[in-house]
């Protein structure tokens, strides 16, 4: 047996199965845990749909999804076959209809009979939020997940809309269903670079002691996108980037880089560490956003020679919309290790490159021995985590340039993943899928850290719905509008780009040999 290969049966069945989560994100994620072996010879992936299809043309279509953005394509025919004789489709036109439920406890409870054994259950939900509440229902109702040890129910983002429809989706679904069992998927938890910034900090005794306002000065955190809203138009003009990023992804990474050492990496412990981060970042009051927050929306503009139409002209978006394509925020983590020490936290759209990266800038030396033209060109240390793309940890330092004389440059130590590691990484919607096969919780958000990640996020809209804004306030291709620059200006700091993007390499500095 291939070493990779689960042991317990499992079934996944997915809500929402002709939906694009299923064909560009689930089904890729599926077929490579196949190809590596993750999944049980006793597999089964049931989509249920809304429209009529036969199980030939449910396989087709996901083959076409699997060809056009799985990170492997179809391997041969004969591999191909095999996944596909897993897959098989429900038609279900009305997924407030409770035979659709009762059919599917008799498919699932056959399938057991048929294995002589019960099966993990993993109820995707990837259907839009106003969905959720009936199928969670009709679920229980039908008593498909009653086995809290077996089954699972993963829920897609956004999780409400504010704090006050959280809690309610929170409530409704722990009537249905055990806390355990209900899995909250954010994608940017299941990246390798994401996860590997618990590795890079407790697995290593070099960094820890420095972690804390004694040697960092600021925190800045960016998820920078040069896509505009796609196809997804009529969700984000009702979302926002504040809550479509910031909410979710960006909070949950600065809670990774601001959490306390875990006892153990167990899910619980992991997540308790999490919340205490949450818990402790300051409340911005209502009436001092405008000093914590600021906000913008794209203008038409050009990246990379390609022109691009403003966000009021893309399909599903008003034309005289007043959703934000661009956040930032400066928080600050009220706590022994953090106190003083803000986190500079921005997202936005149709920005200038597409980046995801942490920032941690370290305070300047003490007292600096050296003087004059030797520290002209003096920095202090920097240490870029670089999310994606090309994937590095970099730490910035001082080296003294070779010459005669005495003078600094800044240069970089460098640890990137694809020459480390020189292997295809895999997706994060299969780390995040197979953990939920196997019932680990640790990447996945709990209730209390949904509710206090909207507690944190809800000032800020609400004032932001009160006032009209002055948009579009930045050409596409741009890093966001002059008030984010700004908002960091005010405190004697401007926006660091990666080192990886800036040209400065001790190679390039000027040797003053002569
Ligand atoms: C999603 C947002 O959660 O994350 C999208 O809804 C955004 O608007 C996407 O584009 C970014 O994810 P990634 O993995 O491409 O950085």
């Amino acid at each position: 047996m291939p070493a990779n290969l689960r042991e317990r049966p499992t079934i996944i069945i997915i809500f929402g199965s002709s939906g694009d989560l299923t064909s560009r994100k689930l089904l890729p994620a599926v077929y490579n845990l196949f190809l590596d072996n993750w999944l049980p010879e006793k597999f089964a992936l049931f989509g249920i749909d809304r429209k009529k299809k036969s199980h030939e043309e449910f396989r087709q279509q996901m083959r076409v999804g699997i060809d056009q953005f799985s990170r492997r394509p179809i391997a041969d025919i004969k591999s191909w076959e095999e996944f596909a004789s897993h897959l098989t489709i429900f038609h279900a036109a009305d997924f407030s209809d409770p035979t659709v439920y009762s059919k599917l406890a008799e498919e699932l409870a056959q399938k057991e009979k048929d294995w002589k054994t019960k099966a993990s259950r993993v109820f995707y939900l990837a259907i839009p939020p106003n969905m959720i509440e009936t199928v969670a229902q009709q679920l229980r109702n039908a008593h498909c997940a009653d086995e809290s040890d077996y089954s699972r129910i993963v829920v897609e983002k956004p999780f409400g809309s504010n704090l006050e429809s959280a809690r309610a989706l929170n409530q409704m679904m722990q009537k249905n269903f055990k806390e355990s069992q209900i899995f909250r998927i954010d994608h940017y938890l299941g990246k390798e670079t994401v996860q590997n910034i618990l590795a890079f900090r407790f697995a290593n005794s070099l960094f820890e002691p420095l972690w804390n306002r004694r040697y960092i000065d600021h925190v800045q955190m960016t998820v920078a996108e040069q896509l505009g809203v796609e196809h997804r138009g009529g969700y984000y003009d009702k979302a926002g980037a504040l809550r479509d990023m910031i909410q979710n992804h960006l909070l949950q990474m600065m809670c990774l880089i601001a959490m306390e050492p875990p006892v153990s990496f167990q899910d619980e412990e992991i997540r308790n560490k999490k919340m205490d981060v949450l818990h402790a970042v300051r409340a911005i009051p209502h009436e001092q956003v405008r000093n914590f927050a600021v906000r913008g929306q794209y203008n038409a503009g050009w990246i990379e020679g390609q022109h691009y139409p403003a966000y009021r002209e893309e399909a599903g978006v008003k034309p005289n919309s007043n959703t934000e394509t661009f956040a930032a925020l400066k928080l600050f983590v009220d706590n022994w290790r953090w106190q003083g020490v803000p986190f500079y936290l921005r997202t936005g759209k149709r920005l200038a490159s597409k980046v995801s990266e942490v920032i941690i800038q370290f305070r300047p030396v003490p007292h600096m021995a050296l003087s004059g033209i030797a520290v002209s060109d003096w920095q202090p240390n920097r240490l870029g985590i670089r999310i994606q793309p090309d994937e590095n940890i970099i730490l910035r330092f001082q080296a003294k340039r070779p010459g005669l004389k005495m003078s600094l440059s800044t240069v970089d130590m460098r640890f990137s993943y694809k020459d480390s590691f020189q292997t295809n990484t895999p997706e994060a919607y299969e780390t995040l899928l197979l953990d939920a096969i196997e019932g680990d919780s640790t990447l996945f958000m709990r209730a209390d850290q949904v509710e206090a990640a909207w507690a944190l996020v809800d000032p800020v809209m609400k004032s932001w719905e009160s006032t009209d804004p002055d948009f579009p306030n930045y050409p596409s291709g741009n890093w966001g509008p002059e008030s984010a620059e700004i908002l960091i200006a005010q405190d004697g700091r401007s926006w660091l780009q990666s080192p990886t993007t800036e040209k400065k390499h001790v190679s390039d500095s000027k040797s003053d040999s002569n």
